[in-house]
């Protein structure tokens, strides 16, 4: 069986525009890497984003413009939740919908595989990560305090889905 004949896989690969989305592949991950620490403050390295996308319950979204990986998203699956490991877009990719594609790529196929909730945690400055959540109709449902690695509070997002 291939990974496109497993439930919720028809929700990938696609277009979108000119760009495909797609599974993550091997060759995508050092442009992850690489756009992660152009991003976050604690971002994955080549060897932690290897090690999650071996566990069985990793998902990795991302969306292409020919080779480069201009957005994507991980998350993983326990039962009825889903959780954003993270998810971006590239700077020069911004405010055209590509994270609301992506998002809901990622809900269709959490859903697909069981889960009835989305769930997440964002930097308390991450003002663009609320707002795009808030407009999808996610819920601010806590402040984690001291939740990432400098100290700085976590929302705790929520989505039914
Ligand atoms: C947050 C982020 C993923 C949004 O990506 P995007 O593709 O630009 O988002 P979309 O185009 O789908 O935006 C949808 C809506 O979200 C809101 N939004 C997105 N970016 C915003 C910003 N910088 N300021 C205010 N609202 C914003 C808007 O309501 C927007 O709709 P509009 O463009 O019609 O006004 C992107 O800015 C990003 O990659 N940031 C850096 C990485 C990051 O912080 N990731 C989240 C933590 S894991």
């Amino acid at each position: 069986m291939s990974i496109n004949d497993l439930p919720g896989y028809e929700q990938v690969p696609r277009e979108h525009r000119d760009y495909q989305i797609d599974w993550l592949h091997p060759d995508d991950i050092e442009q992850i890497v690489a756009l992660e620490t152009g991003f976050f403050p604690e971002p994955l390295t080549i060897t932690k984003l290897t090690q999650l996308i071996q566990e069985p319950h990793t998902c990795y979204i991302v969306v292409r413009d020919g080779k480069q990986v201009i957005g994507y998203i991980g998350f993983q699956y326990f039962l009825a939740a889903a959780h954003t490991i993270s998810m971006a877009v590239h700077a020069g990719y911004r405010r055209e919908a590509l994270a609301t594609v992506i998002q809901k790529t990622a809900d269709a196929v959490a859903k697909k595989h069981g889960a009835r909730w989305f769930t997440g945690e964002v930097r308390v400055s991450n003002e663009p990560q609320l707002r795009f959540l808030r407009g999808l109709g996610w819920h601010e449902i806590g402040r984690c305090e001291n939740f990432f690695k400098n100290g700085e509070d976590a929302i705790v997002v929520w989505n039914w889905l």
